[in-house]
Order: C-alpha cells, then structure tokens, then sequence
C-alpha cells in the first residue's frame, strides 16, 4: 500500500476553508445545545478562530451530554461558560457584560427547545439570558430530526426569530443521525463561516471612500515630555471597521493607540496634530465622507526643547500655540466630502455640539458627555446624540462597535 504524505497546503487546499481563511477579528460567543450536532461544533470552534476570533463557548446542560466542555475549553484557551449562578464566573465576566463584549452570538447546533426559549424572550438559563441581553446580531444553526423541523410550531418560532432579524442559517437536507433523511442537518461548517461573513457584510457605502481621524496626538514638550489626552481611539477604530464593512475603502489616521488595525483598512500612524492635519489634507481629495474621531489637541508648545527640562524652578510656564482645526480645513475644500465630527463635552452639549456643527461646516456631529463613567474617553460604550442641521436623535447606552454601525447607517442615508 502506498501512503501518500499531505504538505499543509494540500491540508487547507478545500477552497471552502481558504475563504474561511479571511480575518474578522470578532469576538463570539458560541452557543452549543443539546443535539447531537454539537461534536461539529469543535471544528467550528476551530475555524472561527481561522477568521481571527476569540471565541467563547457557552453550552447548556444537554449540550454537555453530547461533548464534554473540557475540548471547547482546550480549543479555545477560555473556560467554557455554563450557569447563570456562577459566582466565581461572573465575578470574572457577569452575563451582561460578555453579552456587550460579543460581536455575534451564534448558537450552532440550535434544537427546537432553544428555538422556542429564543422566540418566546425566556431567560431560564445562560445561553437564552446572553441572547436577551445582547445589541450583537444573533445567528442559529437549527439542528433537529426533520419532523420536528416541519412541525408548524418550530416553524412558527422560527419566523417570530426572522422577524426579529434573527439569522437563520440552514438546516440542510440528508440523511439524519436519527437513521431517516430531510431537512434538520446542521449546515457544514465551512458553510456557517461563510454565512458569519454575510452577517457582518452589508453594502450601505459600497465602493466609497472614507477618510477616518482617530486616537489622541501627542505634542512634545521635550525629548521625555509630551501633552496627550486620554482618547482612545475605540470609536474611530470601531467606526473604520464598519465602514469597511458596509463596502467603502477605508483610511485610518491614527494616534498613537494599542488598538489593532482593523481587516482591510490602510492606516496611516502619527504623533502630532500638525502631522494628522498634513496627512488629513493629503488623503481627503476624492474622498466621500470624511469622520473626524481624533480628540486632536487644540494647543502645542511653542517651542520643542531639544534638552530635558530640569526642574530648577518652583513653577513652570509653558507657552502653548494653536493647532490646526483639522474639520475647518476638510471644510474649506473646494469639493468638500460629506463632514462628520464630534463633539466631547462636559455640559450644554447639546448647544455646544449644534454651535460646532455650523461653525466648522459639518453635516452630522456625534456628541457625547465625557463626564460619564460608562461612556466616552478609552471605554468600551458609548451614550451619544447625533444631530445634524435638520434632526436630532438620543441613543441609548450602547457599545461603540454597535454605536459605529448606527452612525455609518445614518451616513449612509445622506450619501
Ligand atoms: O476639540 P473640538 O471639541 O473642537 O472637536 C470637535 C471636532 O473637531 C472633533 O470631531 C475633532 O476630531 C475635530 N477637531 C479637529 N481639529 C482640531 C480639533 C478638533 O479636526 N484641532
């Protein structure tokens, strides 16, 4: 007999697999059930993590009867999450704030039971309470024997889930582990990744180009010493992924931030806000819609010390000048894009948000009030007001990723 020996590219040659391949970078929850489906679920551990995402496991008591938490726990590097009550987890991460940290909670394989838990809003255990409790899309890979499948019931829960903008990706046809042969198979697993990357793809800026200023600047003061503030450039990092996401070619000019860059956006790094309004005016020509994150700093030394400054003094004098305001010069472009700025504020936000939009000719501003603990500066969610000349909208508490698919949806709307 001859054996022949793969090289790994023959391993990944399936072309299923190499789409796979394509990063996300989310974090999901993923939601095991009872079924017997549930040994597929390993591997697809396995291939969202291909895409670039943390994944968490969360497995009801059935699922436990199927495969033990022990493999997703060695697959993932995360303990798997399983009770509600659980003290010493939810001391770690409560419900409610791994249901914010979730990108996407898919639940594969999804039974009948959790398909009805899921249509009638219950809360009786983790997996339905996350889902209850979570702003990310969810998505189910139903899995059942195929009479359950048809059963007017299920059916009935399943459009109540559609309706509520619920994925639902598959079953497939075949032959069943039950011996009989219909709809009620979980899809393959390249197909449930190949449907996750549907999920977060949407062409509502298809083919436009987005220019992105995100994170703090930073100006030297001398070769130790810099001013800053405390942005972190969550928001306009959140936002450039949504944008790439909603189809548009997207370039980030960042600060300095320890965030990742975002799949497929050009990002461009700088310090000083002289820098970020050079690299603005250089990239902005031709572009649709410009989104002025940065909290750009309005002042600089007048003077960069090339020595250390000793302190020989009791007090310390530092002369500061104006920066460039980076939104009035986009404004002043003959072909200005499509402007959107931001307004962080500690009160009258609201009148000083509309006073910033007229002044430096923007069409939308986002304001938000920095004196809350929860929202704002280098945390993950955001409470803001979108205004522009003509409306106004308060949204609730949300994150900022959610927050930054909202906004692009507004802008979308004008554009
Ligand atoms: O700092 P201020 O509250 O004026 O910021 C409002 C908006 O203007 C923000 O979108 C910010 O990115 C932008 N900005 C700017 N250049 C500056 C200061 C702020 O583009 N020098």
């Amino acid at each position: 007999m001859r054996v022949k020996f793969f090289k790994d590219k023959d391993l990944t040659s399936d072309f299923r697999y190499n789409r796979a391949m394509k990063k996300l970078n989310k974090h999901i929850i993923l939601g095991v059930t009872g079924g017997i489906a549930a040994y597929k679920s390993a591997e697809l551990l396995r291939r969202l993590q291909d895409t670039g995402a943390t994944v968490q496991v969360v497995m009801t008591e059935a699922a436990k009867e199927f495969i033990t938490p022990l493999t997703f726990q060695a697959l993932s590097g995360r303990a798997v999450r399983d009770d509600l009550f659980d003290s010493a987890a939810e001391a770690g991460m409560g419900h409610i704030e791994l249901a914010r940290w979730a990108d996407l909670i898919l639940v594969a394989p999804a039974t009948a039971d959790f398909i009805a838990d899921l249509a009638q809003g219950r809360a009786g255990h983790l997996l339905s309470t996350l889902c209850l409790a979570t702003d990310a899309p969810i998505a189910v890979a139903p899995a059942m024997n195929h009479q359950m499948w048809h059963n007017t019931v299920t059916q009935q829960n399943l459009s109540q889930l559609a309706d509520r903008n619920i994925h639902v990706l598959g079953p497939a046809a075949g032959h069943q582990a039950c011996g009989e042969t219909g709809y009620g198979r979980m899809l393959d697993v390249p197909d449930l990744v190949d449907s996750i990357e549907g999920i977060f793809a949407n062409d509502l800026l298809a083919g436009k180009r987005v220019v992105i200023t995100a994170g703090p600047t930073r100006e030297a003061l001398d070769p130790v010493r810099y001013l800053t503030n405390y942005s972190s450039g969550k928001m306009g990092f959140a936002l450039a992924e949504a944008a790439v996401e909603a189809g548009a070619f997207v370039t980030l000019i960042a600060g300095p931030t320890v965030l990742d860059t975002p799949n497929k956006v050009e990002r461009i790094n700088i310090e000083t806000a002289v820098e970020m309004n050079a690299r603005v005016l250089e990239h902005v020509e031709d572009c649709d819609i410009f989104i002025g994150s940065a909290a750009v700093a309005d002042y600089r030394p007048s003077e960069i010390q090339t020595k250390k400054i000793k302190k020989t003094n009791d007090t310390l004098t530092l002369e500061l000048i104006r920066n460039p305001d980076i939104i009035k010069n986009v404004s002043a472009l003959k072909n200005k894009p499509f402007i959107v700025g931001f307004a962080a504020e500690t009160n009258d936000i609201i009148a000083a948000a509309k006073n910033k939009l007229v002044n430096k000719g923007m069409d939308l501003i986002i304001a938000n009030d920095i004196g809350r603990k929860d929202s704002g500066f280098d945390v993950d969610s955001n409470e803001v007001t979108i205004l522009s000349e003509e409306y106004q909208e308060a949204m609730p508490l949300m994150s900022k990723k959610l927050l930054a698919k909202k906004i692009i949806e507004m802008i979308a709307k004008e554009n």
